[in-house]
């Protein structure tokens, strides 16, 4: 079964056509970087302009990477939320008019849950149950998956999520937009030598990682840090804050999540979202792990429509099959 996915939730436009859930035939990002970069982050009326511009030629793009026209597709799949309302509605209805002219059926895909797929691109063999640590620019989840399908939510952040802290981290060191790749990247000629709170939270499985972008914050601003030239000697570069910042979240993220995993028995760990592309974080997770880890390839932890597609296969295997009243549901909850 061919799926074309659509993926629009945030600044990626995306398309994909995925056979049987696992092969990738082809996967096309046109990413809005560039063009948010400019401003610190994303603008929401500037990236559901650009997907309109985008969509249209990505999906040309994706069919033809794939060698297929439509007539070889089976269904479309698009993701319907969570995201930004302006984004996903150009994904919506692009998805829901191939469907209708080419009489596909639909499959409305939650954001979240394509990235815990991205894993069964991975060709790896995954047993239930697992523990899911989902790290995305607006998530720091810990999810118990029984079967496909079932999410049972038992950690998350208070405050701010794993990427969303490195994208502030990065801005408070002047690194530039978006945060993750550029802190890891600095951190790899630093040494963790800046003393930052690790906010353990002891008792729960939930994450809190504002309170770590603040000392890291107050340390700039009361000159602890050489953010110029001019700066005293002696002082911890940029770089070392870089470090010290991604060491503390890395821990945090790594203990509790195999803390959690051994406590419940599950048989492995996934990971997902684009802070799984961190290099400390798959290094730390593999090597303290006793459990497998899987970890999709860092092309599949950021946004992508393959995982959207590889999603959809197992719905539509169970049934799902979406109507047109679907709509847009930026607020979408995964459990
Ligand atoms: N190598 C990396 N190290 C750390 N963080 C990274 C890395 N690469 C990307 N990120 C972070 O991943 C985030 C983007 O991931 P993703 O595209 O999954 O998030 P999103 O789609 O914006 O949010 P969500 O999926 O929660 O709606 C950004 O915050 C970015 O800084
Ligand atoms: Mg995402």
């Amino acid at each position: 079964m061919r799926i074309l996915g659509i993926e629009s939730s945030c600044d990626e436009t995306a398309a994909s056509v995925v056979e049987d859930g696992s092969r990738i035939l082809s996967n096309v990002i046109s990413s809005q970087i560039e063009i948010h970069s400019r401003y610190g982050g994303v603008v929401p009326e500037v990236a559901s302009r650009q997907h309109m511009l985008s969509i249209v030629p990505v999906i040309q793009q994706a069919l033809s990477d794939a060698k297929v026209g439509f007539k070889d597709i089976d269904a479309i799949a698009v993701t319907k939320g969570p995201g930004l309302a302006g984004s996903l509605l150009v994904g919506v209805n692009t998805a829901k008019a191939i469907a209708l002219a080419q009489n596909l059926p639909l499959i409305g895909v939650n954001h979240m849950e394509g990235h815990i797929y991205a894993n069964w691109l991975t060709g790896q063999k995954i047993e239930f149950p697992v523990i899911c640590l989902i790290v995305s620019g607006g998530h720091s989840d810990l999810i118990l998956m029984r079967g496909h399908g079932q999410y049972e939510l038992l950690g998350r952040t208070r405050d701010d999520a794993a990427g969303e802290a490195f994208d502030k981290a990065a801005r408070i060191l002047g690194l530039g937009y978006p945060g993750g790749p550029l802190i890891q990247k600095a951190a790899e000629s630093g040494k963790p030598i800046l003393q930052l709170p690790h906010s353990w939270i002891k008792g729960t499985n939930d994450f809190s990682f504002s309170g770590i972008k603040t000392a890291l914050l107050r340390m700039a601003e009361y000159g602890k840090i050489a953010m110029d030239e001019n700066a005293p000697a002696g002082l911890p570069s940029k770089n070392d804050a870089a470090a010290s910042f991604q060491k503390v979240v890395v821990d945090v993220l790594v203990t509790k999540c195999i803390a959690l995993a051994l406590e419940l028995g599950v048989k492995q760990i996934m990971v997902a979202g684009g802070v799984a592309a961190n290099k400390a974080l798959r290094a730390g997770l593999l090597e303290k792990s006793p459990l497998p880890v899987i970890i999709p390839p860092f092309i599949l932890c950021t946004d992508n429509a393959a995982m959207i597609a590889a999603c959809a296969y197992y719905r539509y295997q169970n049934g799902q099959k979406d109507g047109w009243e679907m709509d847009a549901l930026p607020a979408l909850r995964l459990a």
